[in-house]
């Protein structure tokens, strides 16, 4: 397998995964608005699974192995820049996914405060801008890639 077939798989399995990062945090908007879905309780630890593993597991692949093999091939300054603004983000979104952890600890979706609700959807909002930025960047060099 050539480096850019590589890369057109890793352009699908973070699209994969931002799917079911974009389903998770559509679930818990309902939660929030009284949408409740068919079980808020599974919605709820979804949340919690999302914020504790899925996010943490799904920032590392990227800077382990998604950013790199794409650096790997298009070694640009700007590449460089864009893909150094990315783990930034990460880092910040972690330590707010600490902090929500530790809010979120023996609450209930009913036992949410507004206050924790406002907090979550920022952190949701942000993680959504984020993602959108990789989901631009991946499709750019998946393109690429498929040539
Ligand atoms: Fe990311
Ligand atoms: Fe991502």
């Amino acid at each position: 397998m050539t480096n850019k077939s590589y890369l057109a798989e890793y352009a699908q399995a973070v699209a994969a995964d931002h799917e079911i990062l974009s389903r998770t945090v559509e679930s818990a908007r309902k939660l929030f608005t009284g949408e409740f879905p068919s079980d808020p309780a599974q919605e709820f630890t979804a949340l919690r699974q999302m914020l504790g593993r899925k996010l943490p597991d799904h920032f590392t692949y990227e800077e382990r192995r998604i950013f790199p093999a794409l650096l790997a091939d298009h070694p640009t300054e700007e590449l460089n820049a864009t893909i150094q603004k990315l783990i930034e983000d990460h880092d910040k979104l972690l330590a707010r996914i600490r902090i929500l952890q530790g809010l979120l600890l023996h609450r209930t979706a009913a036992t949410c405060t507004p206050e924790l609700w406002t907090q979550l959807l920022d952190f949701f909002e942000d993680l959504e801008e984020h993602t959108g930025r990789e989901d631009a960047l991946f499709r750019q060099f998946s393109t690429l890639a498929g040539r």
